[in-house]
């Protein structure tokens, strides 16, 4: 491993001085007690994390502060106080009501990155009803594997997005009610509501919000994150974003994921930030014009978006001043060290590589300002955060040995729990050890370096895929017996999608023709887009004549990649014939 690339920081020039000061020094002396202080509890130790968030602000000098630089795909620009995202999301808490929405209630959000899809998030948990959110990629049956299986009783979504909805609405009896937020009815209700509500006093470990996230085997499952979460969510955005007072802040993310609740909503808006949220999708020149409009100051982002960047070239990068810039982070994937020394080289700025889940609900491995960054690591466990490598047995391996990287459950912002699948929930944890399913080592210093996932879960553009939804959704197809999908490594996507695929006879014939193959693969890909979600389909089809499988039937994943991959196909003794 290269770890002679340091940028050193003992030299550098903070235009602010970073909060936290001393890693080592406040690593060693932490307390999510005394952090405690930092948020605001109701009497008898109730909290709400929407309140920490927003409502906490009016109070003080932030209140006409603006929270929120919203731009639309179509360039329009809105902006929002503290005080007008209090109001607005009251009278989503009071409409949500009306509907007769109560506390524990699952309200599903399916929106674009739109104002109302902010303020909407904030309501549902002022009434202390349970958030979850849907990438917009989504198609119609990952959206009713979340529904169905979350037994969600509101959807909010517009016109355009809830045409998806239609074939599977009758197969979802607890769905009572779909909020359509472009109607005209919608809007007249919403402004009909008062813009105060009682906000409810939960128990920190009363349900906040959950978030579907893919593993190896089954379908996506419900990650739930409780009113607590928001202590590490704001503490981790001091301490490693380093937002303070005067900063403009952008998160790139999509609150479909994890970082787009935690630092774009709840940890970021708790430490009274200013945000800026651009609707549209990814586009160089574009990005490039929202740092430099905004003055962004302080960005957070995903390495398959810097890779995107600099294979755009340095030149269009000369008409934007982005001189604003002071703090850079990423998230998501492996940093590669070229994006740092890219960065240093063309904005005088190291990219932060943090480390995180959507389990654990707050950044937990961080390259903090304050300390020198080894190109290539995801830096050190956050304060109060125990990390180390264990072997398969949950025993702590020495310095430089290759093992599961695993955390010491109880910070707050770790996962509740699994909806309804207590089962999945135990199975992260060895002995006192939560096994994050990533393989790593810590070297003599105390950096983590990541190595690679230990399961079969494929991270393409820095989004989580589960091979089991795709195979799912590919044997759909008529033409499909079986597929086995696979992560294979990408220099821009970090990973791609590949599926092989076994043909049903008649298809197979068909294809012995090479135009007749392309265009079914064309198909394949394109049917796997439309019914599960835009961004999870196969870039890559092969076909096959057979999969290997396990003696039970299971498909060996590994062996295809190390197929592909032209490397040794590994032991091969628990396999069918092969
Ligand atoms: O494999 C690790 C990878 O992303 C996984 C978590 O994905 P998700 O739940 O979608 O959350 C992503 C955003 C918080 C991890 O198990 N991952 C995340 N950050 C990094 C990373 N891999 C390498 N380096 C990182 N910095």
């Amino acid at each position: 491993m290269p770890k002679s690339d340091i940028f050193q920081k003992s030299g550098f020039k903070f235009r602010i001085p970073p909060h936290l000061t001393d890693y080592a020094e406040v690593y060693k002396n932490f307390s999510w007690q005394q952090a405690a202080s930092e948020i605001t509890f109701f009497p008898d130790g109730k909290l709400n994390a929407a309140y920490n968030a927003v409502d906490r602000h009016l109070k003080g000098v932030n209140k006409e502060k603006l929270a929120l630089i919203w731009e639309g795909s179509d360039g329009a620009k809105e902006t929002y106080t503290f005080a007008q995202l209090a109001s607005l999301s009251n009278q989503v808490a009071n409409l949500l009501k009306t509907k007769g929405v109560q506390k524990g209630d699952r309200v599903f959000l399916f929106l674009p990155r739109i104002p109302l899809l902010y303020v909407s998030f904030l309501g549902i948990l002022k009434i202390g009803s349970v958030a979850g959110l849907l990438f917009s990629a989504f198609q119609e049956q990952a959206l009713f594997d979340r529904l169905k299986d979350s037994g969600s009783k509101v959807l909010i979504t517009n016109r355009e997005l809830s045409k998806r909805l239609e074939k599977v609405r009758q197969n979802l009896p607890d769905l009572k009610e779909v909020l359509i937020v472009d109607d005209d009815n919608f809007k007249k209700e919403l402004e009909s509501q008062s813009d105060q509500v009682e906000i409810e006093k939960t128990d920190p470990d009363d349900n906040a919000f959950m978030l579907y996230t893919s593993g190896t085997t089954g379908k996506p499952k419900g990650v739930v994150h409780h009113h607590y979460a928001i202590l590490s969510q704001h503490i981790t955005a001091k301490y490693v974003l380093d937002i303070h007072d005067e900063d403009i802040y952008w998160c790139t993310a999509d609150p479909g994921w994890v970082t787009g609740i935690a630092y774009t909503i709840l940890g970021s808006w708790s430490n009274a930030v200013t945000s800026v949220i651009y609707e549209g999708r990814f586009d160089p020149e574009k990005w490039y014009q929202i740092l430099a409009d905004y003055k962004v100051s302080v960005w957070y982002t995903a390495p398959t978006a810097i890779r995107m960047l600099m294979a755009k070239g340095d030149d269009i990068l000369k008409k934007y001043d982005l001189s604003a810039l002071r703090h850079i982070l990423s998230v998501g994937e492996p940093l590669n060290p070229e994006a740092i020394r890219w960065s240093v080289n063309v904005l005088g700025l190291p990219f932060h590589d943090t480390w995180w889940q959507t389990e654990t609900g707050c950044i937990c491995i961080a390259n903090y300002p304050v300390m020198d960054i080894k190109f290539g690591s995801m830096g050190k466990p956050f304060p109060g955060i125990e990390a180390a490598i264990v072997n398969d047995e949950g025993k702590v391996l020495p310095v430089n040995t290759e093992g599961n990287i695993a955390l010491k459950p109880g910070w707050p912002s770790m996962m509740r729990t699994i909806w309804q699948n207590e089962e999945k929930y135990k199975s992260y944890f060895i002995g006192n050890w939560y096994l994050t399913g990533d393989h790593g080592l810590v070297d003599e210093d105390g950096y983590f370096w990541f190595i690679g996932r230990a399961d079969d879960v494929i991270k393409t553009s820095g989004e989580r895929v589960g091979p089991f939804e795709v195979e799912s959704a590919l044997v759909e197809h008529p033409a499909v017996i079986e597929a086995g999908v696979i992560g294979k490594p990408d220099t821009l996507r970090g990973e791609i999608i590949k599926a092989f695929v076994v043909l049903e006879k008649e298809y197979f014939e068909k294809c012995r023709d090479e135009n007749a193959a392309a265009g079914l693969k064309e198909e394949l890909s394109v049917y796997v887009k439309k019914h599960l979600a835009g961004h999870a389909y196969p870039r890559e089809i092969e076909f096959i004549d057979k999969l290997p499988k396990t003696r039970s039937g299971k498909i060996m994943r590994r062996i295809l990649k190390a197929k592909e991959m032209g490397l040794p196909v590994g032991d091969t003794s628990t396999l069918e014939e092969y």
